[in-house]
């Protein structure tokens, strides 16, 4: 899948798709522009008119509650009009296309998509037939990206340890089905962290996961030993296919983050996790509700991000008030 696409002639983004093709700069730019909202939600007034006279068009095909309701509080914190599509009471459901639904909606005349979709490469070839005026932003395509729950891990990252050089940073879980691993690895590295692991059994990793520029283990001990940051993901079994694991219990047993595995961490580091957690699956209560936590921090912070990103798309393509 070629990243050209969402960028302008002059390297400012026009779409966000995915992390890669982007380089460090420019995911400086978006962290340092998403700081500048990140104090808003304080204020007793949250909006600025950054966006005003936009409309921005939620298309989510696959549930979500944290992207969606970030993305939406994003745009109205911009003074964007929003519009949420329900699929499951759309015309999908009596058989439109995707790109026939892509161009009823173009025709309202629609400045920006923010799609979800179980097909890898969806937003892409959403990208490819709107209007030269539209953003598109992908907001989780199939295992493909998660491009925005990438950038505020990295926010989230940032704001705890001030840096990236030096970080060693374990991923653990179902790194094979996980579209947020993947955009978390390019991103990681292009900030130029020191070391990106990734914990899990060899089933859960994809068959040529050192190309991607990681160190894959499959020790909890080893992997988190002095992590600075601890990442977890969810087992996503409506991407499974088969049997990958012998059963959750086990699981949680080799692979489920507790408080006597997080010692091997640092005693300093983050645990985080995208969310939606499995409690007692891939992390236990008292890890996801303790000290260590920032993952609803994360969450918090993604109105921030996505605002950054949604300005900074609408920016390049001209028009902003
Ligand atoms: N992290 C994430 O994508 O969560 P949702 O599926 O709830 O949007």
């Amino acid at each position: 899948m070629s990243s050209h696409i969402q960028l302008t002639d002059q390297g400012k983004l026009k779409h966000f798709l995915t992390i890669e093709g982007l380089n460090r700069e420019l995911l400086t730019e978006i962290l340092d522009t998403a700081e500048s909202f990140a104090g808003m939600s304080e204020h007793q007034v949250k909006k600025v008119p950054l966006l005003r006279g936009k409309t921005i068009v939620n298309l989510f095909f696959e549930n979500s509650t944290r992207t969606r309701a970030t993305f939406e509080l994003a745009a109205t914190r911009l003074s964007a009009d929003v519009m949420n599509m329900n699929i499951a009471t759309s015309s999908t459901a009596k058989g439109e296309s995707l790109l026939d639904t892509i161009h009823n909606l173009e025709s309202m005349h629609v400045d920006m998509f923010v799609v979800r979709h179980a097909l890898s490469g969806a937003a892409h070839f959403i990208a490819q037939h709107v209007a030269p005026h539209i953003s598109v932003i992908n907001a989780g395509d199939g295992q493909h990206a998660h491009p925005t729950q990438a950038m505020l891990d990295m926010f989230t990252i940032r704001q705890h340890k001030k840096r990236f050089e030096g970080l060693k940073v374990a991923i653990v879980g179902d790194i094979l089905h996980s579209r947020v691993a993947r955009s978390q690895i390019v991103a990681l590295n292009a900030l130029g962290v020191d070391e990106v692991r990734v914990i899990a059994p060899k089933t859960l990793l994809p068959a040529h996961v050192k190309t991607m520029g990681v160190i894959p283990l499959h020790d909890m001990d080893e992997g988190l030993s002095d992590a600075d940051v601890v990442i977890m993901l969810r087992l996503q079994k409506e991407r499974m296919n088969s049997a990958f694991l012998p059963s959750e219990s086990e699981f949680f047993r080799c692979f489920g983050l507790t408080e006597a595995k997080l010692k091997r961490a640092k005693s300093d580091a983050i645990v985080m996790h995208p969310g939606p957690i499995n409690r007692g699956v891939e992390i236990a209560s008292s890890v996801a509700d303790g000290p260590q936590s920032v993952i609803l921090q994360q969450v918090s912070n993604g109105v921030a991000v996505r605002m950054a990103i949604m300005t900074m798309t609408m920016r390049s393509l001209g028009g902003m008030a």
